[in-house]
């Protein structure tokens, strides 16, 4: 086999992202998945489990999509969410470490911070999740790092596909079947679609594998991945439903208006200058990247 050839392992691949990175991948290697009923079993949530499934198959590259999503239930099930968000990412680190040159990429969220900006996030901005799901996404973040290794993080947001659970279905379900629909406007953040996050990622992959780049760890740390531009869920939704036939009410409202067991940031746009200078990947902007995904 060619030395070019790498072994991959994505955990997570029934997810948005998972299942477009199973796809994008294939040109770089031997793509293995791992996951609650997959090729090979793996449970995050159950952490003596991860070892052994990273020491048997060594790969070169473990991509983790895999992750405790539910934002309100987060605010309930706190433990499973750090379980399987906080502690399950540092194990990963770890055996990437021992294994010596294998890279670990892993997905966090615009909502480690706390919406209190006007101006897009830095990776330098301070962090301040303001839910379960963000702290415990937080907690992945801060276990891969004081482990070290040759980890990248890519913060994404506001994640939508055409398979799965996301705000971009709901929205098409719930067109066909209310005559109003009432909208939070109030919270702005970038809607990304999870195929270009799968694509970004592959691009980075063959990068950090390739034979010329010079020293990696110089490029080690935590970068932001998302579609270019802002908007708020309303203007989303407006944009989700403008091509159905069926065309309901829209309706803009508060936060206030419709509260939720978990608190979302008001302000969660991230600057994506850091990717783009380092390794010249930048998504399109949101609203493209919509129509892109809409079209049949
Ligand atoms: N969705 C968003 O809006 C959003 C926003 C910002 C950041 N992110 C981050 O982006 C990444 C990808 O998110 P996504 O939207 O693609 O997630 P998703 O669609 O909710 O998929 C989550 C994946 O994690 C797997 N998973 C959950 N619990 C697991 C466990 N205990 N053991 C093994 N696998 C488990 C699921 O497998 P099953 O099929 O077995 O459930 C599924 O494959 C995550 O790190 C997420 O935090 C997402």
């Amino acid at each position: 086999m060619s030395p070019f050839h790498k072994k991959i392992l994505l955990i997570g691949p029934s997810g948005q992202v998972g299942w477009e990175l199973l796809r994008c991948l294939q040109p770089l290697g031997q793509v293995i998945v791992a996951g609650r009923n997959n090729q090979i079993d793996l449970d995050l949530a159950q952490v003596d489990s991860i070892r052994p499934v990273i020491r048997e198959i060594k790969p070169d590259l473990i991509i983790n999509a895999a992750a405790y999503t539910a934002v309100d239930k987060a605010e309930t099930e706190a433990q499973l969410a750090y379980q399987i968000n906080g502690t399950a990412p540092g194990i990963l680190a770890e055996e990437s470490l021992r294994l010596k040159n294998t890279i670990l990429i892993h997905y966090s969220t615009d909502y480690v911070f706390d919406g209190q900006h006007s101006q897009p996030y830095t990776e330098l901005d301070p962090v301040k999740p303001i839910g379960v799901y963000g702290a415990s996404k937080l907690a992945g973040e801060q276990a891969i790092q004081a482990v070290g290794g040759c980890y990248f993080i890519l913060r994404t947001a506001w994640v939508y596909g055409l398979r799965g659970k996301n705000f971009l279905l709901t929205m098409q379900r719930l067109a066909q079947e209310r005559e109003e629909l009432k909208v939070v406007n109030d919270q702005i953040g970038a809607p990304t679609w999870s195929r270009l996050i799968a694509e970004a990622t592959a691009c980075l992959s063959a990068q950090l594998f390739s034979p010329f780049i010079q020293d990696i760890e110089e490029f080690i740390g935590i970068y932001h991945l998302t579609c270019g531009g802002q908007t708020s869920w309303y203007e989303f939704a407006k944009m989700i439903i403008e091509p159905a036939e069926k065309q309901p009410r829209l309706l803009p409202i508060t936060t206030a208006e419709y509260p939720t067991p978990a608190k979302r940031p008001a302000y969660s746009v991230l600057a994506n200058e850091k990717l783009a200078n380092t390794f010249g990947i930048a998504l399109p902007a949101w609203d493209k990247a919509l129509k892109i995904c809409l079209m049949r």
